[in-house]
């Protein structure tokens, strides 16, 4: 069996103390020669478009991973892909991924809270559990996993729960584990899938390109959060915003103007809630129809932003309410 390790930085790949470390400073060949049971269960071809720690990681870097992905995916003589990254960005990446990739063969992302050279690092086990989840059959046709702290995550269902808990990688609350790991023993939970061409592609059906990206920008409501934050948006040159709003999505009546005034100038609007769990329904507390929002559906404020950026980029606007009701 050959698998391809893409490396791409964060705590995995981090020296340091616990407490304080350095993000990305380990290359891919050192995470592999870390744990000796890797060259047992693969062969391997190592990868590393970049290292960074994820809080710098960008748009147009999730379409270089992509590609440097897809490019694994084309080798016939590959069976598996696992990607190292950061956790503070991983469920926008994840995403990102998910969208973007056919489902076929397994590409599992794998990372960690503590970095290489500390004490009882969740590093070299996490990737020892992607590799082998890379390497199950039932990991084919999944979509994109995430594997960490035994757990398998779809990786539409993942957030990060905790800022430094060694289990804050997570699958969201009432959605469930995609699998688990044991040891090298991995079991899924998920039932057996067709592979499936990329969710999103660019208009001639190929990985859209990591140029001229459209500006996508989160705003958080709060109490008395003034309405000119939706101005501000616009006048930087937004072409959506993601409204991380309070419960079910409820919009303030002082937002109501600045909102449609938004709209009016085509700036697409998402309404995502700031709650953890349970998402944002159409129609659902608000009039959606009425006053041209998309409900953000069964994803966070971030997973909302990913998908309307990437729709934007890949050109299908008109496209934008079915997107977010299916994908
Ligand atoms: C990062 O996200 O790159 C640093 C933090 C982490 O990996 O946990």
């Amino acid at each position: 069996m050959r698998l391809a390790l893409i490396a791409t930085g964060g705590t995995i790949a981090g020296t340091g103390a616990q407490d304080s470390y350095t993000a990305a400073t380990l290359g891919a060949e050192s995470l592999l020669g870390a744990v000796q049971e890797l060259r047992r269960l693969a062969d391997w071809h190592i990868e590393q478009p970049f290292a960074l720690d994820s809080r710098d990681i960008e748009p147009a870097h999730w379409l270089q991973l992509a590609a440097c992905i897809q490019g694994q995916i084309d080798d016939p003589a590959i069976d598996g892909i696992v990607v190292t990254h950061g956790t503070d960005t991983l469920e926008e990446t994840a995403f990102a991924l998910h969208l973007l990739l056919p489902a076929g063969k397994p590409v599992v992302l794998t990372a960690a809270m503590r970095p290489a050279t500390s004490l009882s690092s969740d590093g070299p086990l996490n990737l020892l559990q992607a590799a082998c989840v890379a390497l199950s059959p039932a990991a084919r046709n999944q979509g994109v996993l995430v594997v960490a702290n035994d757990a398998v995550i779809a990786a539409h269902d993942l957030v990060k729960q905790h800022t430094h808990a060694v289990d804050a990688l997570q699958s969201r609350a009432g959605r469930g584990l995609a699998g688990s790991v044991l040891g090298e023993s991995v079991s899924m939970r998920l039932c057996t899938q067709a592979a499936r061409t990329a969710l999103l592609q660019a208009a001639d059906g190929a990985l859209p390109k990591p140029e001229s990206l459209p500006r996508v920008d989160i705003l958080y409501a709060h109490a008395g959060a003034a309405p000119d934050l939706i101005d501000a948006c616009v006048t930087a040159g937004a072409a959506g915003i993601v409204l991380a709003l309070s419960g079910h999505g409820s919009i303030p009546a002082s937002w109501r103007a600045a909102i449609a005034k938004a709209l009016s100038q085509g700036v697409h609007i998402v309404r995502a809630s700031r709650v953890a769990a349970g998402g944002v329904r159409p129609q659902t507390n608000e009039d959606d129809a009425a006053t041209g929002c998309i409900a953000a559906g069964d994803r966070t404020a971030q997973q909302a932003r990913v998908l309307l950026l990437l729709a934007l980029h890949c050109k299908q606007a008109e496209r934008l309410g079915e997107l977010f009701a299916t994908l």
